[in-house]
């Protein structure tokens, strides 16, 4: 039996805050303390997670009683923060993405090897119910071999895209790094590596200044071809992922709804959420990460698929032939 691992928490926003709140439960972890850029924000995380309040990122970085990290700070102070949270030998778990380059991306994998420190990015999607009942009835071969693939993420989320740091893809990489990280992730992890064989993307509202809606014909490593769909200007909304393999097709609805499968002559199957059972998706991937450093479990998903969706979603805007 380890002592727990001691972690601070970097960036006390949304995020942060929800992440330290999923460690309450884990008796292999210890949250000790919380430094945030807004000292009031400081005060007040440390007193609501009755944890201690660092002053400084530096008296944070220095504390040898911290053996990890939790980076849940904005796209574009990933990469600096990081890096310096690896080479004060702290292992990391960083938000997605992680980071707003590729080259920056590397850098920090590298950073991670030559420390010998573990570095996760949180890359949960897969591990909520629908989309982890998705993989396994993959693997179990319910539909035989997958043939094509289409996923469609919609929302109005065009609102929170003009708030604070959001605002500016220079500090959140737009649509595509910060929310549809995600969406390629999932697919990579279904499907093998990803070729954009093409891509379109709409700007229809002047703020904010980034893709609001796309679309990307897409070819993976296995065969498979699949198409995606994004938007954060559809007040409809709705999440579907749809999957025809050579003896059935699959169906999920995202975050909500059910997962169904038929195979060819046979009864649909359907799973809710409920009856899947999973962990909660952000205490299982804090979990996975506790337990990578402490008894060398594998983690589920690791810095590689952080850099992988950056440069899957770099791919995609190039396409495009946009920044951001
Ligand atoms: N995996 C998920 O489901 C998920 C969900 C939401 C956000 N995120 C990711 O988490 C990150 C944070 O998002 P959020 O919604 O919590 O944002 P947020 O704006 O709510 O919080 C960010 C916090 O970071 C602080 N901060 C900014 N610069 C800092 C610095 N240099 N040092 C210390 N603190 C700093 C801010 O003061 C703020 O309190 C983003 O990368 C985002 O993409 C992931």
């Amino acid at each position: 039996m380890h002592a727990p691992l001691r972690i601070g928490l970097i960036g006390a926003g949304g995020i942060g805050r929800h992440l330290a709140w999923q460690l309450r439960p884990l008796s292999e972890a210890e949250l000790v303390g919380v430094y945030d850029a807004d000292v009031e924000l400081t005060q007040r995380a440390a007193t609501e997670l009755e944890v201690r309040p660092y002053k400084s990122l530096r008296a944070l970085l220095r504390d040898p009683n911290l053996d990890a990290c939790i980076l849940a700070t904005p796209p574009h102070t990933h990469y600096k923060l990081g890096m310096q949270i690896l080479q004060h030998g702290k292992h990391l778990f960083c938000e997605k993405p992680l980071a707003l380059t590729v080259r920056h991306c590397d850098a920090l994998l590298q950073a991670a090897d030559a420390a010998n420190r573990i570095l996760m990015v949180g890359q949960v999607l897969r591990l909520f119910p629908l989309f982890w009942q998705s993989k396994q009835w993959l693997q179990a071969g319910v539909i035989g071999i997958p043939i094509a693939v289409h996923l469609q993420r919609r929302g109005f989320e065009v609102n929170l895209f003009r708030q604070g740091w959001r605002a500016d893809p220079k500090q959140s990489g737009g649509m595509l790094l910060e929310m549809n990280v995600h969406e390629l992730d999932y697919l990579r992890w279904l499907f093998g590596e990803i070729e954009v064989l093409a891509a379109q993307g709409s700007h229809p509202y002047a703020e904010p200044n980034c893709v609001q809606h796309w679309h990307a014909l897409l070819r993976f490593e296995s065969g498979v071809i699949g198409t995606i769909e994004c938007s954060i200007v559809d007040p409809l909304g709705g999440y579907i992922v749809r999957i025809v393999g050579t003896e059935g097709a699959m169906e999920h609805t995202g975050f909500s709804g059910a997962i169904r499968y038929r195979r060819h002559g046979s009864q649909e199957v359907n799973l809710t959420p409920e009856e899947i059972g999973t962990p909660e998706p952000y205490l299982w991937e804090l979990r996975s990460f506790v337990r990578a450093i402490l008894y060398h479990e594998p983690l589920p998903f690791d810095g590689y698929d952080g850099r992988m969706a950056v440069a899957n979603a770099h791919a995609v805007l190039r396409k495009m032939g946009r920044p951001a």
